[in-house]
């Protein structure tokens, strides 16, 4: 929650957060299934890990957890641990992958949630990548279509995350996953860049979050919208350097991250960590129960609120 300081600017808490990591000790470009993705590039994967060690020891540093999924080689992908599922209230829901390429993903995080104290773990029935296309803000969930997550996938998520999902149409594929796009930065608050939605998706995002802040298309070019926050700090690329200076003025603490070979498989700081919500928190668990009441009362007909296009 922000408060007002006697300077007159809005004071930012920070919430600890527990993150999921994964070293990428076998990342690689292979194969291209975003427009970042140029096999012939050569990636120096001991810079990657070299630069994804900084990511990590700075979220330690603010005081955050990390827990760490073992890489699996011929997995190139699976640093990107945004992907592998979506954790609310202690229940994960782990991803179909769009592409096979990354399909054998889904069983080494479900594997990993299973080992470590998750009683409720589902695999998603459709197309769903998990974090990189849903978001938690305002008590719902925000979740894309229009390249990886198939709209059809909605109905499993809302009934067994127990939240209200918020469909947001993606149009741009440069910007293909919902975090290439959009930042949450506290639970009320969001950042986006506005062309990379559906005109109605736009409407959408304006009347839910009208002072949201609003990314320029080079720092979301630079992946300046693939960002962790804590509601504070903001980790981002350092690229970034007109955001950064726009979440400065809002209170924030921007945290220039460099994540150049990572860039190269399409990732920045945001698709490195899954955030595990381990717990129920915020008064969710009354929010969910009210929330499973009314959906068994308009039972099958259950109805995402996908805006479409
Ligand atoms: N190469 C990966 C893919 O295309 C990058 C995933 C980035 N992750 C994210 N959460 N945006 O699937």
């Amino acid at each position: 929650m922000p408060e007002a300081t006697c300077s007159g600017r809005v004071g930012r808490s920070a919430r600890r957060r527990g993150y999921l990591m994964c070293r990428p000790t076998f990342f690689a470009v292979e194969y291209s299934i975003n427009q970042w993705m140029d096999p012939a590039v050569a990636v120096d994967t001991g810079l990657a890990v070299r630069q994804w060690e900084v990511l990590r020891a700075t979220l330690l540093s603010l005081g955050h957890t990390v827990e760490l999924v073992e890489p699996v080689p011929g997995l190139p992908d699976m640093v990107f641990a945004a992907n592998g599922a979506t954790v609310v209230d202690g229940r994960v829901l782990v991803a179909n992958f769009r592409h096979r390429e990354r399909d054998a993903e889904s069983a080494a995080y479900a594997a990993w949630f299973r080992t470590h104290g998750y009683a409720e773990v589902q695999r998603a029935e459709q197309v769903n990548e998990g974090e990189g296309d849903h978001l938690v803000a305002r008590g719902h969930i925000l979740a894309a279509n229009g390249f990886r997550t198939e709209r059809s996938s909605y109905a499993q998520t809302e009934a067994y995350l127990l939240r209200r999902v918020l469909g947001l149409t993606l149009v741009d594929p440069r910007f293909y996953h919902l975090d290439t796009a959009l930042s949450v930065l506290d639970d009320e608050q969001i950042m986006y860049f506005p062309g990379a939605f559906s005109p109605n998706s736009l409407a959408l995002l304006e009347q839910l979050f009208p002072d949201a802040i609003l990314a320029e298309e080079s720092d979301a070019a630079a992946l300046g919208l693939n960002a962790i926050s804590d509601g504070r700090h903001v980790l981002l690329p350092a690229e970034a350097s007109g955001l950064a200076a726009r979440l400065a003025q809002a209170g924030y603490e921007p945290i220039g991250i460099e994540l150049g070979e990572l860039r190269k498989g399409g990732g920045g700081p945001k698709c490195c960590v899954l955030e595990l919500r381990r717990n129920v928190v915020d008064g969710a668990a009354n929010r969910a129960a009210a929330y499973a009441r009314r959906t068994r009362t308009a039972a099958r007909s259950t109805r995402t609120s996908d805006v479409g296009a």
